[in-house]
């Protein structure tokens, strides 16, 4: 059967590390019939916005997508987000955003004397509602009136689908699930969360459950990011707490993540964490491992648990031994890892 994925690489440094993903599961073998979409700043430039009109029915016609990065000075940061990616997770209704925190041998932490065995949490973002809902508006414009109000959207069945499946995930993990809120100060979302999560405990014997307040859990992921398995988290919470993360496992050029919709056949959009980082794109010097993580993510969520595998031990054999980019203490330039970590693949085939 040949997978169907569509790649959307996007602004800045998106291309650059998409390329390399690509390379790398190219050096699988496996049959895959990449789309490639030219959405993004440019297109934006050119048509007034960021994705076709049909953008979302194209993406129904793939089984996943791999995407880069958006953003670009020449467009405001809320018209590019609100234009594709924060777009794409509402508009398929993506309400999962797992993202994994591992720090890999051989990459350096910002912690001090953290190694491999001391990070490896997952983050289970929600994804469609909370603080991205979208609500609000801003009225008496240019006044000293104005008035701007972003409303906050928590509901039952929003929060439920993602406290459960975060559970699930820390029932086949090591069995600790820790639910990030701020219910002392915002008495009417979080509150709501925190009695799902109470009531959602009840069904999962063996796992055991902490909610603890978000600054809290920000300082503890720096202190002792080893006492943690799996977090769940609001859309805002999770967004910030994973910056922390991937400063944790080695950088934001690190971090990998994956949209999905569990239990539903919607297709998986697959995005290294990072933005288009404008401030190196264009010098081939970025990190690609992010986006062959999120590539690796992908081929599981395709059924090739082989692959998927096989395409993280190589990355894996990359990071300890080189070549590395040099966010992580190298200086590779980002072909040159994709390249090692395709012929890494191939000799693990
Ligand atoms: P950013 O993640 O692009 O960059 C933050 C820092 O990390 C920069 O110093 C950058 O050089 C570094 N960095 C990022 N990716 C890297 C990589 N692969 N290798 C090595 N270093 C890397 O975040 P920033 O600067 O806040 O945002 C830049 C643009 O990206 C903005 O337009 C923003 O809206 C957009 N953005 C888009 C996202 C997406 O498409 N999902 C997510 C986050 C930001
Ligand atoms: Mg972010």
């Amino acid at each position: 059967m040949t997978h169907r994925v569509a790649v959307l690489p996007g602004d800045g440094v998106g291309p650059e590390v998409v390329a390399e993903a690509r390379k790398a599961v190219d050096a699988l073998g496996l049959a895959v019939a990449w789309t490639e979409l030219p959405w993004g700043s440019a297109y934006y430039r050119e048509n007034g916005r960021m994705m076709p009109e049909d953008a979302l029915d194209t993406l129904r016609g793939h089984d996943a997508l791999l995407l880069g990065a958006v953003g670009h000075p020449s467009v405001p940061d809320h018209i590019a987000l609100w234009g594709t990616i924060l777009e794409i997770r509402q508009g398929l209704d993506l309400w999962a955003n797992l993202r994994p925190c591992r720090l890999l041998p051989g990459i350096p932490s910002s912690l001090e004397g953290r190694g491999p065995e001391d990070v490896d949490f997952l983050v289970v973002r929600e994804n469609t509602e909370g603080e991205y809902a979208g609500v609000g508006g801003r009225s008496h414009e240019g006044h000293d009136s104005e008035v701007a109000l972003e409303t906050s959207v928590f509901t039952r069945a929003g929060v439920r689908r993602v406290v459960r499946y975060a559970f699930e995930l820390a029932a086949s993990r090591r069995g600790t699930l820790t639910s990030a809120t701020k219910s002392n100060a915002s008495r009417f979302g979080y509150v709501l969360w925190d009695e799902v999560v109470e009531e959602t405990a009840a069904e999962f014997d063996g796992v055991r459950i902490e909610r603890v307040l978000v600054d809290a859990l920000a300082a503890r992921m720096v202190r002792d990011p080893g006492s943690l398995d799996v977090v769940v988290a609001s859309n805002l919470f999770g967004d910030i707490l994973t910056d922390i993360a991937a400063a944790i496992q080695g950088g934001m050029g690190m971090a990998a993540s994956a949209n999905l919709a569990p239990g539903s056949d919607t297709i998986g959009v697959f995005e290294p964490v990072h933005g288009s980082a404008p401030d190196i794109a264009g010098q081939g010097i970025a990190n690609p491992s992010g986006a062959i993580w999120s590539a690796s993510l992908m081929l599981e969520h395709l059924g090739e648990a082989e692959a998927a595998g096989a395409l993280m031990r190589a990355l894996e054999a990359v990071c300890a031994e080189g070549p590395r980019t040099r966010d992580v203490g190298g200086e590779a330039t980002t072909a040159e890892v994709g390249d090692a970590v395709a012929d890494a693949v191939s000799a693990l085939r």
